[in-house]
């Protein structure tokens, strides 16, 4: 690749690729994807193998460093992300800043943003074992504050981490604990969070993680880098998008409705798009939405919602789409935030935090990123180039003679 750049270079042609369709950006070894045939792998393991076997936090090392973790690596990782949990004091100052209504999204970009304040020593890029802490930091407190910004958003105390407990169940326990009410999470809420999670911790040169490596690849400081990653995040056409199915569900409300909404999600006048639909890569179904199709009945039978309308209208919007023609020739298929947003309705979660949960799983792929890229004698600044359509050169006029 090196070398077809700099005959590019030579020769004076870049290419023009809006949307990035068919460039890669970087060397990478983390995440492989093979969009025809729907495969996904972390580190060479089938996504279908982490999803029922692993931890979200063996997951999260195994980004990390490449290799699944032996019992005390797991054990030392674990002990060292729980030390991190807890916030500075200060930065609930932050919360109380925030309207009441605030979207816990924006309340994360801002948060995660002010940390660069609180860990601001700028050669720290510079040193391997520095990145390391800032990487350990950053999966340790996006939960924190992800919990907190929900708090802050139906005006309850903020809850502290709780670092006996594991990674999912402390989290949601800093959701729905109150300093009145105790809460133990149920076991399946924790299972089917873990699975998410680590459905969601990586997939490789998406908006948000190419975001985080054009950002840092200037040297700029980690946890302003994920913030950026957060901003790119929240968009509908990415992790939005589970907030937005839940939307357009409710908005069809009943099963009689699909076809209409499906001509509407077929017609170029109308803005109207099938959400959860289709990919930039998989051109087959999205093999962590078929993952999550499967636990989505487990968990609704668990809490005894199995007779849920959401989930029969997706899946007949489903079956719809899967036999239309429009969706076929185009390889439109259901894609992970299909079926996502029913199983947190399900486990509590309101639906303004969706995108947060995608979030704070996908830190972990974000510093995976930052920390391979950083650590890359090759890296050199993100700068792609432009076709200029402007004017061609003309001359100022005094504001009077224009
Ligand atoms: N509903 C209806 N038509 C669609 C949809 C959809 N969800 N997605 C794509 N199409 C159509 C487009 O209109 C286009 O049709 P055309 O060729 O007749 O013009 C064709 O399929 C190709 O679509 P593009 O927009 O060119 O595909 P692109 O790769 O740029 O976009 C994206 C991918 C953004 C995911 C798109 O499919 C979409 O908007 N889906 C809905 C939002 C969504 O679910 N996003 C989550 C993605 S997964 C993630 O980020 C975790």
């Amino acid at each position: 690749a090196a070398d077809i750049s700099s005959l590019y270079k030579e020769a004076g042609i870049f290419t023009y690729d809006p949307g990035f369709m068919s460039t890669a950006s970087c060397n990478s070894a983390i995440t492989y994807i093979d969009g025809e045939q729907g495969i996904l792998r972390y580190r060479g393991y089938p996504i279908e193998q982490l999803a029922t076997k692993a931890s979200f936090l063996e997951v999260a090392y195994l980004l990390l460093y490449g290799e699944l973790p032996k019992e005390p690596e797991l054990d030392d990782f674990e002990g060292v992300i729980t030390r991190h949990t807890m916030l500075n004091e200060n930065l609930k100052d932050f919360f109380q800043g925030f309207h009441h209504d605030a979207h816990p999204m924006a309340i994360l970009v801002g948060v995660v943003g002010s940390l660069s304040a609180f860990y601001h020593d700028s050669l720290s890029v510079h040193d391997e074992r520095h990145r390391e802490i800032s990487a350990h930091r950053l999966i340790a407190k996006v939960p924190t504050i992800a919990a907190a910004a929900y708090k802050h958003s139906i005006g309850e105390p903020i809850m502290y981490p709780r670092n006996d407990l594991r990674y999912c169940a402390n989290f949601l326990r800093m959701m729905f604990a109150t300093p009145c009410d105790d809460y133990e999470p149920e076991l399946i809420a924790e299972k089917a969070l873990n699975l998410l999670f680590i459905l969601h911790a990586d997939h490789e040169q998406n908006a948000s993680t190419s975001t985080v490596r054009l950002a840092g690849s200037s040297g700029a400081n980690p946890f302003a880098c994920v913030a950026a990653g957060i901003a790119s995040l929240w968009g509908p056409a990415h992790g939005g998008a589970n907030e937005a199915v839940l939307d357009m569900l409710l908005e069809i409300g009943d099963v009689k409705e699909v076809r209409r909404f499906m001509e509407k999600a077929k017609d170029k006048d109308d803005p109207f798009r099938l959400m959860g639909f289709g990919h930039r890569v998989y051109k087959n179904y999205d093999p962590r939405a078929k993952i999550i199709r499967e636990v989505c009945h487990q968990v609704l039978e668990e809490v005894a919602d199995v007779n849920n309308p959401l989930f029969e209208l997706a899946m007949e919007l489903e079956e719809i789409a899967l036999n239309d023609d429009y969706f076929v020739e185009r390889k439109l298929y259901p894609n992970v935030d299909f079926y996502s947003g029913i199983i947190y309705r399900a486990l509590g979660i309101p639906r303004n935090m969706f995108t947060v949960m995608f979030a704070v799983a996908r830190t972990v792929g974000w510093v995976s990123h930052w920390m391979e890229m950083m650590s890359d004698p090759g890296n050199r600044i993100g700068r792609p180039r432009q076709i200029y359509c402007g004017p061609d050169q003309r001359d100022y006029l005094p504001i009077s003679q224009r």
